[in-house]
């Protein structure tokens, strides 16, 4: 494994969770994350555990099976060659007959239980030794080593959404209930003992709006709270940030930070008259033009106002934000390695 001279914000993390609420932009920022890591000349694993082949369609491939596929290589950095990222979608059953394949040699006996429908049984039952099995893998996949050295330099999982991480991550406690001693236990403490060092951050992918942020805020507080030392959190990935083109617009809107309608009111009718004003120097002498400029341009300001108080929030969190721009024309390849830049050059990767 090749080791970067930069320092980056998460240098000893080799387990990146990527968690956020639904549709923020999860799997695209975790495959951008792994992009960003891999650029730094580290071989990457980048894993889905929801099973809906957005890795696939994020990288343009096909299809993936179970099994370790290499889906892109990251560009070069300075002098050093990229490396590559290599994906795997990760469902209980899977997870189940690898892990007896490995730990039991039993794989075959494995496949029969999926056939007979008792392995969907159990994790239906025991929705976490699902959720262990899952870990387990990416656990086992960080731990991995070829001729004593780590196969994957990092690995990032683009996990389940904010509102179920704390107890997808918290297997040790889950599976207490189910298996106090034996095999699975024994798994379950491996598990847990690289989720809760320092090897493992959760990272939390946001817009600046107010329910994901709020979900943010008290997924950290959970995971700062699940005992014995917590779940490290990691980064707050604010995706989809708009440049705001009109930036004295946003100053003369909040200048004093809040504002009051009335105020907000006034310095619109103040905008209005000088856009008239200014219309009618250019020629275009419209007091009905001015007024909706003038509106559309309060209402820009409005929304400024409101995201930089969401943003304020999320500092307050005292972990370290990244922002990631919106895409126009959405999600391609290119618009993938944009995203892995941003990362890099903010210290995330
Ligand atoms: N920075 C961005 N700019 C533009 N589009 C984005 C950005 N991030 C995500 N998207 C788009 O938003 C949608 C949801 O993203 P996705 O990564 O699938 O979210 P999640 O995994 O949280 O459900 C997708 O269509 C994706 O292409
Ligand atoms: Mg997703």
């Amino acid at each position: 494994m090749l080791v970067s001279v930069r320092d980056t914000d998460w240098d000893g993390v080799r387990l990146h969770v990527v968690t956020g609420k639904g549709g923020t932009g999860k799997t695209t920022v975790a495959g951008a994350l792994a992009l960003a890591l891999a650029s730094r000349g580290k071989r990457v694993l980048l894993i889905e555990v929801e099973g809906r082949q957005g890795i696939a369609q994020l990288f343009d491939v096909p299809p993936l099976p179970y099994e370790e596929r290499r889906v892109a290589v990251a560009p070069a950095d300075d002098d050093r060659p990229g490396g590559d990222v290599f994906a795997l979608p990760v469902d209980p059953q899977s997870a189940m007959i690898d892990y007896l394949a490995m730990f039991y040699n039993m794989r075959q006996a494995g496949k029969a239980l999926t056939r007979l429908g008792v392995l969907d049984f159990a994790t239906t039952i025991a929705p976490g030794l699902g959720d262990v099995l899952v870990t387990g893998k990416a656990a086992e996949a960080v731990r991995r080593k070829e001729a004593g050295r780590p196969v994957y330099g990092a690995v990032v999982m683009d996990a389940p959404p904010t509102g179920r991480i704390g107890r997808f991550l918290n297997v040790a406690s889950e599976i207490s209930g189910l298996a106090k001693v034996g095999p699975i236990r024994g798994h379950a403490d491996t598990v847990q003992s690289v989720i809760r060092s320092p090897q493992t951050a959760v990272h939390f992918v946001t817009l600046l709006e107010e329910m994901p942020v709020q979900e943010t805020l008290d997924g950290i507080a959970e995971l700062r709270e699940v005992g014995d030392g917590g779940i490290q959190p990691g980064g707050i990935m604010v995706n989809m940030m708009r440049p705001f083109g009109l930036s004295d617009v946003e100053q003369s809107g909040s200048a004093t930070g809040k504002m009051t309608d009335d105020k907000a009111g006034a310095a619109q009718a103040r905008d209005a008259d000088a856009l008239a004003i200014a219309l009618k120097a250019a020629g275009l002498d419209d007091q009905g033009l001015a007024a909706d400029l003038a509106a559309e341009l309060a209402d820009e300001a409005r929304t400024a106002r409101a995201q930089r108080e969401q943003r304020e929030q999320l500092d307050a969190a005292g972990q370290p934000c990244y922002e990631l721009p919106l895409i126009p024309d959405g999600i391609d390849l290119a618009g993938l390695y944009r995203l892995a830049a941003a990362l890099r050059e903010q210290g995330a990767a």
